[in-house]
């Protein structure tokens, strides 16, 4: 047994292989803080609801903080921002260790293995991924797991390029960030990140159109398409250049990076967006028209879009972790094998 999972400024999913199905848990990446009264007790009592009482103060955390937040009128806080642990946020780590226990659970033997996503680090900003990745690290090993990261634009390519030879270009568009990486049989030879993903684009259009970030949000969320028929001025008018100058941007730094990085010329790749943020009908198309325009060394073969885009880094930590797992165990049968002879 292993597992798989994804740490995003937004979402904490896992997987798992259940028989020939991948099992998958999620929680959103965020808490609310509330008054303890006899009420608020009675409520969370009653209830499955994620929380931890600490002093005179109640936790709700994962899915529920939101309902929680509307009917005691706070706001949600996040233990995440732009990719990593926030630094603004002094619950941040007793918080993502509740979320995380609940999402990935006990191991299932000692040592399991457990492969977490990590982000490669931001070009457009001097956040360091280092203290994130080692907080998580030492965390899922007190929880019992044999833990490894792995970088997140990576696990798109395991998830998704598997019949390719593991070789193309990868792209996760998530809430706080967006990563890239090429990777060529599985060897990656680019990887990086970009402190901007859907967060960016639902405060932007906020600011823009002067409406909560909240509302963006679930208009976002809810049937918004990149078909550009959407009336000027309204929210979804903004959403849409948002996302196109999103979309504008990451083409602008893979540019710049294969340039920098001396990739192959003559490389032919595909191309995998995925992350919640690619969602929108249409995006995988706009993407396409803009990368086949700008000036990369070397040619896109095809953009695909993926069937269950939030899925796609939790199933790629899975495929790396149980790769892992087969490999150790072929090897010590191997041992044996050659240990037994000697016995007798
Ligand atoms: N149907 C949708 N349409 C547009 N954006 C979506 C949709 N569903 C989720 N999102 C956005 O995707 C992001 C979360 O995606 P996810 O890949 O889980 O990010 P992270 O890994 O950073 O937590 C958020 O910005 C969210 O608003
Ligand atoms: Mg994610």
């Amino acid at each position: 047994m292993a597992k798989g999972l994804d740490v995003g400024t937004m979402n904490l999913i896992s997987a798992q292989q259940e028989g020939a199905e991948t099992v998958f848990v999620q929680q959103r990446n965020s808490f609310v803080e509330i008054e303890y009264s006899d009420m608020a007790e009675q409520m969370l009592s009653r209830s499955d609801v994620l929380h931890i009482r600490k002093d005179d103060k109640v936790y709700v955390v994962g899915d529920d903080a939101l309902n929680f937040a509307n009917i005691f009128n706070e706001e949600t806080r996040r233990p995440m921002q732009h990719g990593i642990l926030s630094s603004e946020e002094s619950s941040a780590i007793p918080m993502i260790k509740l979320i995380t226990e609940q999402v990935v659970g006990q191991p299932n033997h000692p040592g399991e293995r457990l492969y977490f996503s990590s982000p490669a680090d931001p070009i457009d900003s001097n956040l360091s991924t280092l203290y994130h990745e080692k907080t998580l690290e030492s965390m899922l090993g007190d929880m019992g797991y044999e833990t490894e990261p792995i970088n997140e634009g990576m696990a798109v390519i395991y998830s998704e390029l598997a019949n390719h030879n593991f070789t193309g270009l990868g792209v996760s568009f998530g809430a706080g960030m967006t990563n890239v990486c090429l990777s060529y049989y599985a060897v990656p030879v680019m990887k990086f990140s970009i402190a901007r993903g859907g967060d960016w684009i639902d405060e932007q259009a906020a600011q823009a159109t002067g409406t909560p970030v909240d509302k963006v949000t679930s208009i976002k969320e809810d049937d918004f398409e990149l078909d550009f028929r959407t009336d000027v001025g309204g929210v979804e008018g903004a959403l849409a250049i948002y996302y196109e100058n999103l979309l504008d941007y990451v083409i602008e730094n893979i540019a710049r990076e294969v340039d920098e990085e001396d990739v192959e010329e003559d490389l032919d790749v595909p191309v995998v967006v995925t992350g919640g943020t690619s969602s929108p009908r249409g995006f995988e198309k706009l993407f396409e028209d803009h990368l086949r325009d700008a000036s990369i060394p070397f040619s896109i073969r095809e953009v695909q879009s993926v069937d269950e885009p939030l899925y796609s880094v939790a199933r790629g930590a899975l495929v790396a972790a149980r790769s892992d797992e087969e490999q150790e165990e072929q090897e010590s049968g191997g041992r044996q094998a050659q240990e037994s002879p000697a016995e007798d």
